[in-house]
């Protein structure tokens, strides 16, 4: 930052969409920004599929998660309509809905159940047969044995809501800084005023906003009981391309081949992204062959003419999984200190909600809605758990 310029009110350390989207939210309500990342819009955001999923993301004990990915997703047409009209650029909002397969017997039995749960919490799912699945989409396998339609569930382009994103931030006049933080500065009172960046330049700032995805270990200077219990979940997405008169989807297919979760996501331009390997594990953050090998014998289980499309790109990232599976946001207890993370397989469609959320508390208000359920007080020693605990992933 050049001499001479006036302190911001808020220092977000993190430039993933949670931090490109409290940055946005926050400079439209007034609060004077400066975003820390030397590369803004990649990590996880950049290997996301960015279906927009609050129906098919939900599983059994994580009835306390849907009324925050609903309200989340309800967010995302005014803030995709907003970040086009600021910036002239698309996202590409998708709202075909999605439609949910089985590639065997027993993975239809697994889905019926799910789509029975779903369905007791009064989310707009409904069963298909298989036929009734071919019928909507002809590129699927004659082996699908059922599966449901789920209207409700959409899709972003990620990659180009991140460029968006960066691009409204720089023009909305939100100051970028192109470095890593290195250490949180506290001063003698106990308040954070600002961060230590790798060069040894100190930023200061009003309110510190942490959206480090997995990160928290990268920067020096926190208190050990104020980082997240976040933890690293690498997945890796692939993204193909239709070549000639290859079958390709019209919505979201989301699979379960026998017993794992698959999903062929297709955009506009012709690209149809696959994913994504669960790995619990952080760095090294690479594609193995073997992921590729697993991602493309799922997909083509569903959708035979995978063989055909090129593949394009394989990249990892590392989702922010937490104990409940549900977002961390708020202020912690050291004044000046806010966090906003833990988003683990939902990470684009909360980003909008997120952001609005930790821009009213820096515009002086506070978190509230279905967001207020998911502060960092929850996993202190001794806290209630609001949130019930997480079962299994299917
Ligand atoms: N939300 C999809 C995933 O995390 O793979």
């Amino acid at each position: 930052m050049a001499a001479g310029t006036p302190t911001p009110d808020a220092l977000v350390v993190g430039g993933g969409i949670v931090g490109l989207s409290v940055a946005w939210s926050a400079c439209r309500a007034g609060v004077r920004v400066t975003l820390v990342d030397p590369a803004p819009g990649r990590g996880a955001t950049w290997a996301a599929a960015g279906m927009l999923a609050p129906v098919t993301e939900v599983h059994f004990g994580e009835e306390a998660l849907v009324a925050l990915l609903l309200a989340a997703a309800d967010a995302w047409p005014t803030f995709a309509a907003d970040l086009e009209g600021a910036t002239g650029r698309r996202v590409g909002l998708r709202t075909e809905g999605t439609l949910v397969v089985a590639a065997d017997r027993s993975d239809r039995l697994a889905i019926d159940q799910v789509t029975l749960f779903q369905r007791s919490l009064g989310l707009p799912v409904t069963a298909l047969t298989g036929r009734d699945c071919r019928t909507r989409e002809p590129a699927l396998a004659a082996s699908v044995a059922g599966g449901a339609d789920v209207p409700g569930d959409h899709q972003v382009d990620n990659r180009l809501v991140a460029e968006a994103l960066v691009a409204a931030c720089s023009d909305a006049g939100v100051t970028m800084v192109a470095q890593r933080a290195a250490s949180l500065a506290v001063d003698g009172a106990g308040r954070a005023t600002g961060v230590v960046l790798a060069d040894g330049t100190v930023l200061g700032a009003g309110t510190v906003v942490l959206a480090l995805g997995t990160a928290w270990q990268s920067l020096g200077g926190l208190p050990a009981p104020l980082v997240p219990p976040v933890r690293p979940v690498l997945g890796v997405t692939l993204r193909l391309r239709a070549r000639g008169t290859a079958l390709v989807p019209t919505r979201t297919v989301r699979g379960l081949v026998h017993g794992s979760v698959s999903y062929l996501v297709p955009r506009a331009d012709g690209t149809v992204v696959v994913g994504a390997t669960v790995e619990e594990r952080g760095e090294p953050v690479e594609v193995t062959a073997g992921a590729v090998h697993g991602l493309l014998r799922d997909a083509r289980t569903l959708v035979p003419s995978v063989d055909e499309y090129t593949l394009v790109d394989a990249t990892a990232g590392l989702r922010p999984g937490t104990p409940d599976n549900g977002p961390v946001v708020g202020p912690v207890d050291l004044p000046g200190l806010v966090v906003a993370g833990g988003t683990y397989r939902n990470g684009i469609l909360l980003a909008p909600l997120v952001g609005r959320g930790v821009a009213d508390l820096l515009a002086g208000g506070a978190v509230d809605g279905p967001l207020a359920a998911f502060g960092p007080g929850r996993f202190a020693a001794g806290a209630g758990t609001p949130v019930p605990a997480a079962g299994a992933r299917r």
